[in-house]
């Protein structure tokens, strides 16, 4: 997820359970260019592995060779964006506007197969518009052009992120491929779930935003009965993940980042509102930690221990990652 899935994010998602994670989406045209910024997504650590680098762009010529880029990195699957809805990426004729141009998608999707020997997943919408079936028509050919699986999030571009998700339509993708279908939307427990795996038959399910600030949500999915978590819990977790992520993106930038997962892990009936709106107010990541402990004293000693447990974070983070300025898939 743009903006959101940075390594920190991706990490805690394999610690709570998730099987695979998803970087990112990176501009093909920006690794074209060598942009320092875009090379950074790039940067991998070992133990988010299985790992799928998303990239985005519109020229065959121009993806395959990102993917190059992204298999040489040590992605584990190489997925493309035909589902980002914002504006600013469909007005290159990239992410979701190539469900509306089958024929240059299947041109992308052969070129980049061709060019890599990991998998090349796609990402879909179910169309531009409200209604639209396209994603029925274009899955089968992308497949036939070389995609490995296909993950269908079944909401128009139009529909950015109202309305449900129609997993009738990720049913319907199910009888007409051959390979795995992962249904992406609306995944927020594990009732939820296994309902949409039990009527769709596809092979697993995407979890987004139920897992921004709230890891546990995977682990519920993943193993049922799970305990909410602890003040301390969260607290603890929360401070990790603003721990590592400014050592992934310097402190600066990370300060901004960080804004909207305090809302994410604090909200949700678990902290007073006026906590979340102190903590965006500091003038520090040092004062966030101070406030963040002070709220919750026994998170240190959980802290503690998660950083005990993870493998060789201090040689694995790596520094200066960049965030995204697009958004959106
Ligand atoms: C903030 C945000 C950023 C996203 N960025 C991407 C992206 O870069 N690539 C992508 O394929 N989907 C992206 N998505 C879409 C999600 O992958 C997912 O399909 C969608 O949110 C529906 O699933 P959910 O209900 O579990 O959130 C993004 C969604 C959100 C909310």
């Amino acid at each position: 997820m743009a903006g959101v899935s940075v390594q920190a994010f991706r990490r805690q998602g394999r610690r709570f359970g998730a099987g695979l994670v998803c970087s990112e989406m990176v501009s093909c045209a920006g690794l074209q260019h060598g942009n320092e910024r875009t090379l950074g997504y790039l940067r991998i650590s070992p133990e988010e592995r299985p790992l799928a680098v998303q990239i985005f762009g519109s020229e065959p010529g121009v993806m395959a060779d990102a993917a190059r880029m992204v298999e040489d990195a040590g992605a584990d699957i190489v997925d493309v964006n035909f589902g980002c809805p914002v504006r600013k990426v469909t007005k290159t004729g990239a992410g979701a506007t190539l469900l509306e141009d089958p024929e240059r998608a299947c041109r992308i999707i052969s070129a980049v197969a061709e060019a890599v020997s990991v998998p090349v997943t796609v990402k879909m919408r179910r169309g531009l518009a409200n209604g639209s079936h396209a994603c029925l028509d274009v899955g089968p050919r992308l497949v036939d052009a070389g995609a490995a699986s296909l993950t269908l999030h079944p909401r128009s571009a139009k529909q950015m992120y109202t309305g449900e998700a129609d997993h009738l339509l990720t049913a319907e993708l199910v009888e007409l491929v051959g390979v795995p279908v992962v249904a992406s939307g609306d995944v927020t427990s594990r009732g939820r779930a296994q309902a949409i795996l039990a009527t769709t038959g596809a092979a697993a399910v995407m979890v987004g935003r139920a897992a921004q600030g709230n890891p546990w949500a995977l682990r519920e999915i993943v193993e049922a009965e799970v305990p909410d978590p602890s003040r301390e819990e969260v607290i603890a977790e929360l401070l990790l993940f603003v721990r590592e992520t400014s050592r992934e993106l310097g402190e600066r930038r990370s300060h901004g980042f960080l804004k909207k997962f305090y809302g994410w892990y604090l909200g949700r009936g678990r902290f007073p509102r006026p906590f979340k709106q102190e903590l965006v107010q500091l003038e520090s990541l040092d004062e966030v930690e101070a406030r963040l402990l002070a709220a919750a004293p026994g998170a240190a000693e959980v802290l503690e221990r998660l950083e005990a447990e993870l493998p060789g974070s201090e040689e694995d983070v790596l520094l200066d990652l960049p965030i995204s300025i697009y958004g959106g898939g």
